[in-house]
């Protein structure tokens, strides 16, 4: 089903990252107008003009970014707050500037928009909010679990941004996102290690092989994004998590991707068998209730487009 975002303009911000430049890209082809804010470099979707590069920790950047899509003459206004640090690993490295860039970035685009009267922000938290040792799907009303800096610095910009959305009247979705992956999977993800390892040899080594996941394609969560913006214009803060809402095990994850690699089930190494198993599975059913619409691209499907993206002539030839 096609969407129609003519009536839209919207700033994305983070407009540079992996999420940032497919969303810029889809939002145009359903007919929104799109500016995008980075803090440097060029887009291959974005006119100059409506690529602003600055760093987000300057409000005077944000607010610029916020009048010039305030300027544009469309009935509807939205910002995707996508830009901060996402990496968990610079984040345990360096927790001062995570909580710059993950809080402080969020509060001043929050400042920002009120003074602009833009009230429509959708953010991207992330599932790991939750913690990881739970034995059932987690629904969004679960207790808090975050178990890194990374995490505790999406709880923190999600109260900043709740607390906004009651005292300035604003509008807010918080999408708490299971682990993406596709073909920009960073190196550090577990997908994005697979991906890299397969660059230079024909097997795939993994330290754990037990953690259950709750793997989503990232063009489900552009998707999801893009379908957001014509519900929820209701004040406060609303909450969903997106997902697929099942299961799969690093080990599954491996074996999948090397069967459809056509290597045989041992090109799937490990050097700790009796890892720690942890679970991390979200319910999509409140996602599902607001958009009548859910994430449907499963593992395999989902590992089978990006081998194609990835040019894998031998599988796009299969
Ligand atoms: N990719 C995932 O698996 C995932 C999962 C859940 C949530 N998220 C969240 O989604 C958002 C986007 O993720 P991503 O994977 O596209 O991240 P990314 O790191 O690829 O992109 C972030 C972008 O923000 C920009 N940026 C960072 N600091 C800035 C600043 N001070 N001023 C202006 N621009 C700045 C960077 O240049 C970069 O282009 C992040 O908030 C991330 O935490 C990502």
């Amino acid at each position: 089903m096609s969407i129609d975002l003519k009536e839209y303009k919207v700033l994305v911000t983070g407009a540079l990252g992996v999420i940032g430049r497919r969303l810029t890209k889809r939002l145009q082809e359903a007919g929104a107008m799109v500016i995008g804010l980075d803090v440097s470099g060029a887009s291959e979707v974005l006119e100059k003009d409506c690529l602003i590069n600055g760093n987000m920790m300057d409000l005077k950047v944000v607010d610029r970014a916020l009048r010039q899509l305030s300027q544009i003459p469309r009935p509807k206004a939205a910002v995707f707050h996508l830009a901060g640090m996402s990496d968990a690993n610079q984040c345990e490295i360096d927790p001062t500037a995570a909580v710059e860039q993950n809080v402080v970035l969020t509060t001043n685009l929050l400042e920002a928009c009120v003074k602009n009267k833009i009230r429509r922000i959708i953010y991207p938290s992330t599932a790991y909010v939750y913690g990881t040792s739970y034995d059932q799907p987690i629904e969004e009303g679960f207790a808090l679990n975050p178990e890194g800096v990374y995490p505790l610095t999406k709880v923190l910009a999600e109260e900043a941004i709740k607390g906004y959305a009651r005292f300035a009247d604003l509008s807010c979705d918080i999408f708490r996102i299971s682990n993406i992956y596709g073909l920009d999977s960073k190196k550090n993800t577990i997908f994005g290690t697979m991906l890299d390892q397969a660059k230079f040899k024909n097997s795939v080594f993994l330290h754990n092989l037990q953690p259950v996941r709750d793997f989503i394609f990232i063009e489900d969560v552009i998707e999801t994004f893009a379908r957001s913006l014509l519900y929820g214009e209701e004040k406060g803060c609303a909450i969903f998590n997106l997902s697929t809402g099942n299961g799969t095990s690093v080990g599954e994850l491996a074996r999948t991707f090397c069967r459809l690699k056509d290597w045989p089930p041992e090109a799937v190494k490990c050097d700790n068998e009796a890892g720690k198993k942890s679970v991390l599975v979200l319910s999509n059913q409140r996602l599902y209730q607001r958009l009548r619409w859910k994430p449907s691209i499963d593992i395999v499907e989902g590992i089978r487009k990006t081998l194609l993206q990835s040019g894998d002539i031998k599988y796009a030839q299969t």
